[in-house]
């Protein structure tokens, strides 16, 4: 289905600059207001103009050449990319927050309750006022292992909320889950830093060792929290087939947030490993959950966030391997790994040889 299909792409005001000239017309966000011609220069005016417009997240449409001057594309790297997608998400500004929380957390629990609220509540209005797509394009950025804790523990926080968001969970349990994630893995700052980091295959001993990680959280945070979040702390590993750890309960002696912890653990695990090439995208460890690949998932919750997470993922902005761009249009039920995208030649389903090389929403 070759033809002149052209496809509208979201930009962050942010990053149109002064001095550009682009290609393309500039729409407003619903695509109908015509805001800057084709070949016209970007005043400072036009760029204040552009700012007092005020819509919810102050993005703009353009077609794929302009996107890709407004985008920098060759000026920066991925990296570079990725840095400032995070730092206008405000993804960093959390992740530093976590990181502080973490190292008091370690040290005291008792008296960081209303700081982990702090950050908690951070992380609860990030999800309801961001788009998802943003922070998923955070959540799902390819990482060193590491990083450190920081990364994971806001991943699995922010997961954790937009299911408790999805699931129409109360306010308080709402946060009890999130802070739940916040904290399910500081028990792993008391694991030596060569077992933590070993980049190499784990001896049986050393593996016994990471399987403590959950009680030492529960014994840091136990004094300081409610049962349900100390509840998260030491389950998120428990498998409903009783094999995980560390008290290998089974089946309903797992609790919902337990659960819940644990779907968002291994979502955030898989799509994240450095080593991930394109089997390792989003699509493909959705696939994967549905499929039933991870045992001891509590599968009605898996597909509740599977189901949602297409949702946010339908309308994404993709990198195909051959570099053209496109937009996710359809997932298949029956398909998650291989959606249809759409690219300036038309429709056209993902496979071996086309597929997705990175989902690149808000991509700049
Ligand atoms: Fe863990």
């Amino acid at each position: 289905m070759e033809g002149n299909v052209r496809v509208l792409r979201k930009v962050p005001v942010s990053c149109i600059r002064a001095g550009m000239i682009l290609p393309d017309d500039l729409y407003s966000r619903d695509g109908k207001a015509l805001l800057i011609r084709a070949g016209e220069t970007v005043t400072e005016e036009l760029i204040t103009k552009l700012n007092k417009m005020g819509t919810k997240d102050n993005f703009v449409m353009t077609y794929e050449t302009s996107w890709r001057v407004i985008s920098g594309e060759g000026a920066m790297s991925a990296e570079q990319r990725q840095q400032r997608a995070e730092d206008e998400a405000g993804y960093t500004a959390l992740k530093e927050a976590v990181q502080n929380l973490l190292t008091r957390i370690s040290e005291t629990a008792e008296n960081s309750f209303q700081e982990t609220e702090v950050v908690a509540s951070a992380v609860i209005s990030k999800i309801s006022s961001a788009e998802l797509g943003e922070l998923l394009r955070c959540i799902d950025t390819p990482r060193e292992m590491d990083e450190g804790l920081q990364r994971h523990s806001l991943n699995v926080a922010l997961l954790n909320g937009m299911m408790a968001h999805w699931m129409h969970f109360s306010g308080i349990d709402v946060s009890r889950i999130v802070v739940g994630g916040l904290l399910h893995d500081v028990g792993k700052t008391r694991i030596p830093v060569e077992i933590l980091m070993a980049a190499r295959g784990l001896t049986a001993k050393e593996r016994e060792v990471i399987k403590q990680h959950p009680v030492y959280s529960y014994d840091i945070v136990h004094k300081g929290f409610d049962s349900a979040i100390c509840d998260v702390v030491r389950h998120h590993h428990e498998k409903l087939n009783g094999t995980g750890y560390p008290d290998g309960l089974t089946g309903d002696e797992i609790s919902l947030f337990a659960r819940i912890t644990a779907i968002a653990d291994v979502y955030d695990a898989m799509v994240s490993a450095r080593s991930y090439k394109a089997s390792r995208l989003p699509f493909d460890i959705l696939d994967q959950m549905v499929q039933g690949e991870f045992k001891g998932l509590d599968q009605h919750l898996t597909a509740v966030f599977v189901r949602n997470m297409k949702h946010v993922f339908k309308r994404s902005e993709v990198l195909m391997v051959d570099g053209s761009v496109g937009v996710v249009a359809y997932i298949p039920p029956n398909d998650i790994s291989h959606p249809i995208v759409v690219t300036e030649k038309g429709p056209r389903q993902t496979d071996e040889r086309w597929y997705c090389s990175e989902v690149a929403d808000m991509l700049h």
